[in-house]
């Protein structure tokens, strides 16, 4: 295990209900005019943004709207929340919705207190000195932004897609009630434990030591996977809602991650996929992940044959090491499937996609190589994406 800080201070309130205490918390937290930030029409519809906003008006909470969040959003919708943080005198972001509202309410957050460009933070030009408290009610088990750290957001022009990381907007408090994510479309319910599964991916597949790091992070993958085929056939079944979101949150949080070098090349390859593609971000990768496995098994197979016996419970007895990651990637698959998402990126987005422009706006954003458990080349990407098709 390598040597590790991890501070992790959102305030996780938990369980049914729980959105009633959203103005207690807000005032907590130093909030006295917000900005309020959702998405579409889910929040509206279910009476959650009535509720929330009743709660603020009952404390004499002072509110403002940023509505309409899309997902994979978008820089534009970020400048909006500034010049209305700016106009209105706003000192909290309220985020209700899930990664694209969360995403774009940090980087709100951030480039509301800053001189420049936000964009600047993203595109690595500028490092963020202060940025305002944000709050979370979360509706999507899926990203993991309640807990984390990272934002990201889409510069229209030229379409990247970029990740960032600041402690500073890390949530003050993130409110989780699984009944609120019954509402949710099944495909959304199944993009989400994709999104969580590989977060711990990215983390798990390492060549650090951490045999307790691993054994947890082993645990919630194959709670999550149970759980994920309970809701197929009972969406409405609590105990296997809460341990999702709650996986949710644990996948992402950094907790998996401790003391560990991590990959992300998955997740990199894929924000390029939904950012050229507008795709779900977990449909891009129920298909990048398992191509990745394929690809990365074959310079380094140790742990994809963990993997494929402690996580797929793939039986080992008879077979080789080539055999059973096959299984274990094969068994992956079935499960994407058997969650009604397709493992092909021709099939998700309905045409073979253009893979030089993906690679050419990857190594654009990342460069050269990317990833650890395998360093991988551009032409590497170009055999993953190949892989996936
Ligand atoms: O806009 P509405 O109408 O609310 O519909 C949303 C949206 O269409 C719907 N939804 C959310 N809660 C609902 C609901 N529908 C019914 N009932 C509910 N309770 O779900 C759709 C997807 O929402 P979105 O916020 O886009 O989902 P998700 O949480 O998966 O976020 C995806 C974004 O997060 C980024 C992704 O790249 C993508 O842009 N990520 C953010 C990360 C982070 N900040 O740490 C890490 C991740 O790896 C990821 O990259
Ligand atoms: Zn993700």
């Amino acid at each position: 295990m390598n040597n590790f800080q991890f501070y992790a201070p959102t305030d996780f309130v938990f369980g049914r209900d729980t959105q009633d205490r959203v103005a207690d918390l807000v005032t907590r937290y130093g909030g006295h005019k917000v900005l309020l930030v959702y998405g579409g029409e889910s929040a509206e519809k279910s009476g959650l943004i009535k509720r929330v906003t009743g709660k603020l008006a009952e404390k004499n909470i002072e509110w403002s709207v940023l509505k309409g969040i899309r997902p994979n959003p978008t820089d534009d919708r970020v400048y909006e929340g500034i010049a209305i943080v700016k106009r209105d005198d706003i000192d909290f972001i309220l985020a209700v919705g899930g990664g694209s509202v969360i995403d774009t309410a940090k980087a709100i957050a951030l480039g509301a207190l800053y001189g420049g460009d936000f964009w600047d933070f993203y595109c690595g030009k500028a490092k963020p000195e202060a940025a305002l408290p944000v709050g979370v009610v979360l509706t999507i088990p899926a990203a993991g932004s309640e807990g984390s750290p990272n934002s990201v957001i889409t510069k229209i022009d030229g379409l990247h897609k970029l990740s960032y990381r600041s402690l500073l907007t890390r949530p003050k408090f993130a409110i989780m009630n699984p009944e609120l994510t019954m509402t949710l479309p099944w495909f959304q319910t199944a993009c989400g434990v994709v999104d969580m599964l590989c977060h711990i991916f990215e983390r798990y597949f390492s060549n650090t030591p951490a045999q307790l790091v691993n054994a947890y992070s082993e645990a919630i993958m194959r709670d999550v996977m149970d759980q994920a085929l309970t809701l197929r056939v009972r969406p409405d079944d609590y105990e296997a809602r809460a341990d999702v979101m709650w996986a949710g949150t644990l996948a992402h949080n950094g907790l998996c991650g401790v003391g560990k070098e991590e990959d992300w090349a998955t997740h990199r390859m894929e924000h390029e996929v939904s950012a050229i593609y507008n795709v779900a971000h977990g449909a891009g990768l129920a298909c990048i992940a398992p191509a990745w496995m394929t690809f990365v098994a074959k310079r380094n197979p140790d742990m994809v044959w963990k993997f494929a016996i402690n996580v797929m419970s793939v039986n080992p007895a008879g077979k080789d090491t080539n055999r059973i990651i096959a299984e274990g990637i094969k068994a992956l698959k079935d499960f994407y499937h058997d969650l009604g998402l397709t493992t092909s990126l021709t099939e998700l987005i309905g045409k073979e996609p253009d893979i030089d422009a993906l690679v050419k706006s990857l190594e654009g954003n990342m460069g050269k190589t990317l990833g650890a458990y395998v360093p991988l080349s551009m032409e590497d990407c170009r055999e993953i994406y190949r892989l996936a098709l």
